[in-house]
């Protein structure tokens, strides 16, 4: 079983193959969690996202991953997913959500990426309520690493106290 760690950081220092972006849909880059990747990877990262195939629900649409290269930042490679917004709770969110750790493991496992650090998808501007987010996130990712064994660790990288307080308890 791979190892599961959550740290309270900022995922743009994380010492992994690979960092997960929450972005949005056109892979344009933005606030957040997004921005600081893109910030601190340099334009590169953009120029990369720009190559990436855009289709009639943009370059990743909601629930599925990207994987580019990670310009400055110290790791391999960057997987965007965009995450859904929360408009309620009725209109599928927890599925998409699912659906971006699921498709990050997956590719991850494609890339023989070995150690990969998660931010909370979807908690910050597109206002998912993190508890529920927390528990969608580790069963998610429990769940899919039996299908990514070349996954050894994986790092939920929270930002703020209260979520890396909600997911210490959902890995407990
Ligand atoms: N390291 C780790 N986590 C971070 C960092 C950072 N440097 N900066 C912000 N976060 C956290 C936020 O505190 C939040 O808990 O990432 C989590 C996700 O919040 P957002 O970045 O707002 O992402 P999301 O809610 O998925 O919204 C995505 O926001 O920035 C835009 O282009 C992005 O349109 C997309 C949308």
């Amino acid at each position: 079983m791979a190892e599961i760690e959550v740290v309270l950081g900022d995922i743009t220092k994380q010492k992994v193959d690979a960092v997960v972006n929450a972005a949005n849909t056109g892979m344009l880059g933005g606030g957040g969690v997004d921005g600081a990747i893109h910030r601190a990877a340099g334009k590169l990262l953009l120029e990369e996202c720009l190559k990436v195939p855009d289709g009639p629900k943009g370059r990743c649409p909601t629930g599925e991953a990207r994987i580019t290269g990670a310009g400055a930042l110290p790791c391999k490679y960057v997987i965007h997913t965009a995450g859904p917004v929360y408009h309620g709770g009725k209109s599928g969110e927890k599925e998409l959500l699912s659906s971006c750790y699921r498709n990050c493991l997956l590719l991850a496992q494609e890339h023989g990426v070995t150690s990969i650090a998660f931010p909370n998808i979807s908690t910050g501007v597109y206002g998912y309520p993190k508890e529920s987010a927390a528990e969608t996130a580790v069963a998610t990712v429990i769940e899919t690493l039996k299908k990514a064994p070349a996954v050894r660790k994986v790092i939920f990288t929270c930002f703020d106290s209260e979520n890396y307080a909600l997911y210490e308890k959902a890995v407990r």
